[in-house]
């Protein structure tokens, strides 16, 4: 797979692979959306009115005085006037009629399992919410969670839901000065976590690492809530509480916060090209109409599909597609906690056959992991259950793609290769079931939206050929600002070609209207979908005592679709020694956390760089893979 990092490496290799999947009679008979043209025709000819229309859905408590406002653009404000909470969409609602339907089938990698309805998820939220309440907790007040795949970090996400409070989900990967850069950018008030978690039937001390990140220095944190889940030991701190002991105690439950449509639900920091992660804000009221319209259409959702996303609630994709969205519609999940291969590398079929999974979204570094170890795996299964696939992250390879489909989907269940970001909150380019296909495209923008692939000046690149991916228009899910920095909001989305939405990524579009994502143009890195910025690991790299500069860049890698590699001056008094490359790579994951993979650490004398004093990756990565080296005129030698 070749992956562009600049406009003028993005290709038209990919568009050879022409040939249209086609929805089998069955898909077409039971699609939520039968004619696809239909419903863009209808979102083109009056794009508020459509999303109106997913609104309505919904249950507010009041009711929008427009449905968009853009008075105040790029800061646009959806459903402004409109009072409403997720909570009461997500949970409240459903108590009429679903409280005892599973709302997740839970289930590790150990085997164990736990289900939990409606009426079970709601009572526990309104228990901890009480607790929140009288541990001081208010509306707009930040709380952060660093769990990992079990209800009660759903519970934990929608207990700040109904509270009006802004929970900041951390990734259980990050290490603990990743955790506590997080917490003290958000002040967070209290931090929910647990004992700790498994990994390949190894402990992961997770209370551990929190117990670092308050020793570097979280002076905003009053209290850390520990739910017990592994049962390793732990130290319990003073300002430590057991949320079982908690959970005990008499309980007044408050009522559902009545949030402003523009109100945060949510921050989620998410890498950029500095070595300081960005906190995108999403509000309660676009953000809900966004996603649950999405996931209904795209994964068309009905009320008997067991539904798995395999994400982790740690990603925008856990919070929109694991917790927020499918509880909205009333679905029952899967959640599962553990690595995909492990006891066995059978382990995802067995969860797929054991609940009768319907519809399987996973990321494409799992499924050439899966198509690595062999086809024979899958087959002992019967998954005949499964009527849709889904994927998400980075872009499918078309080798992969096909694998897939034909022995995942047995060439029946259309992929869903759904392209957005963080910042996005929704899916924007992605099929929906009625769409014919082709190997390794996102295929088409989402009813209404628009997008572009341009050139540096914003001007439309011809068919065929690659550019920058814009979008021109506002959605429903948007971020809504960046949290306590509106200005980098504005620098980083809005300012680099004016007036359209900058994505970050690479495209071309096909004759047939088709998308294809190259990958990131800027210094972003995607390690098995996870988003890590170069800068990050370049500072984490420098902050060890004997390195004096260093550049990373994305190298491709057979699984991972992509991981890291960098360059390093070291001191001159430093020791080249041989247990030196592991103890550089020990520092980056002290900073950041076991989620950045080095294809190796390289030492050179000198880093190719701008008169500026700026390091242009883009020549080490073009020396790197042997590419050529494009435009050079700013390289000072
Ligand atoms: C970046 C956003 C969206 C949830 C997970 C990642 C890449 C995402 C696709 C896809 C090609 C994709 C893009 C995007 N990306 N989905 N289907 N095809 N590329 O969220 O960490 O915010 O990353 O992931 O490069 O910009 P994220």
């Amino acid at each position: 797979m070749t992956k562009g990092t600049n406009i003028d490496e993005a290709t038209e290799v990919l568009l050879k692979e022409d040939k249209l999947y086609e929805p089998s009679k069955e898909v077409k008979k039971q699609a939520n959306i039968k004619n696809y043209n239909e419903v863009v025709k209808k979102a083109e000819d009056d794009y508020e009115g459509f999303w109106a229309e997913a609104a309505e859905e919904l249950e507010w408590y009041k009711k929008w005085d427009k449905v968009l406002d853009q008075s105040e653009k790029p800061f646009f404000k959806w459903f402004p006037g409109a009072l409403t909470n997720i909570f009461h969409n997500a949970l409240e609602r459903h108590q009429k009629d679903k409280k005892d339907k599973v709302a997740f089938y839970w289930e590790n990698e150990g085997g164990d399992s736990r289900e939990i309805t409606y009426g079970q998820l709601f009572d526990e939220v309104n228990k901890f919410a009480g607790v929140l309440k009288k541990l001081g907790v208010e509306k707009g007040d930040r709380i952060s969670i660093y769990m990992p795949n079990i209800p009660e970090t759903a519970v934990a996400m929608l207990t700040c839901a109904k509270l009006g409070a802004i929970h900041s989900v951390v990734y259980a990967g990050f290490s603990a000065q990743a955790l506590s850069d997080r917490i003290n950018d958000a002040e967070a008030k209290i931090l929910v976590t647990v004992d700790g978690g498994k990994r390949r039937g190894k402990d992961i001390l997770l209370k551990e690492t929190v117990d670092k990140a308050m020793e570097i220095g979280c002076p905003s944190i009053k209290n850390v809530v520990v739910v017990k889940y592994s049962g390793v030991k732990i130290e319990i701190k003073e300002r430590d509480l057991l949320y079982e002991d908690l959970m005990k105690e008499k309980i007044e439950i408050p009522e559902t916060e009545k949030m402003e449509a523009t109100e945060p639900l949510f921050v989620l920091y998410t890498s950029g090209t500095t070595s300081k992660p960005k906190g995108v804000i999403h509000a309660h009221g676009g953000y809900q109409v966004g996603i649950s319209r999405t996931l209904k259409w795209v994964f068309d959702i009905k009320d008997d599909d067991v539904y798995w996303c395999t994400a982790d609630p740690g990603w925008i994709t856990g919070h929109s597609y694991i917790v927020y969205a499918p509880l909205i519609l009333g679905a029952t999940s899967i959640m599962y906690d553990g690595a995909p291969d492990y006891p066995e590398v059978d382990r995802l079929w067995q969860v797929v056959e054991k609940f009768k999974c319907t519809i399987f979204y996973t990321a494409p570094t799992l499924v050439r992991l899966m198509m690595k170890f062999g086809s024979e795996w899958p087959d002992k299964y019967k998954m005949d259950s499964l009527r849709l696939l889904g994927s998400v992250g980075e872009p499918i390879n078309p080798e992969a793609w096909r694998w897939y489909y034909e022995h995942i989907g047995k060439n029946r269940c259309p992929i869903m290769d759904t392209w957005w970001q963080t910042e996005t909150g929704a899916f924007m380019i992605t099929p929906m079931p009625v769409l014919p296909l082709k190997a390794g495209s996102a295929s088409k923008p989402f009813p209404g939206l628009q997008f572009e692939v341009v050139d540096r000046d914003g001007d439309v690149v011809p068919v065929g050929k690659g550019g920058f991916l814009v979008i021109k228009n506002p959605w429903p899910a948007m971020l809504t600002t960046l949290y306590n920095n509106p200005e980098r909001y504005l620098d980083t989305y809005w300012k680099k070609i004016p007036d359209v939405y900058t994505t970050g990524d690479l495209a071309t579009k096909d004759k047939d209207g088709y998308f294809w994502i190259q990958g990131r143009a800027d210094d972003v890195l995607k390690i098995a979908g996870h988003r890590i910025g170069n800068a990050e690991i370049e500072s984490a790299l420098i902050a060890h005592e004997s390195v004096v500069e260093a550049g990373v860049i994305g190298v491709p890698d057979e699984i991972r679709g992509e991981i890291a590699k960098a360059f390093v001056i070291l001191k001159k008094d430093a020791k080249q020694t041989e247990g030196l490359q592991d103890e550089l790579v020990k520092k980056v994951r002290e900073v950041l956390g076991p989620v950045v993979v080095f294809k190796d650490i390289e030492y050179v004398e000198k880093l190719p760089k701008t008169r500026s004093g700026k390091i242009m990756r883009r020549v080490l990565r073009a020396t790197e893979l042997n590419q050529p080296l494009g435009d050079t005129s700013t390289l000072e030698e």
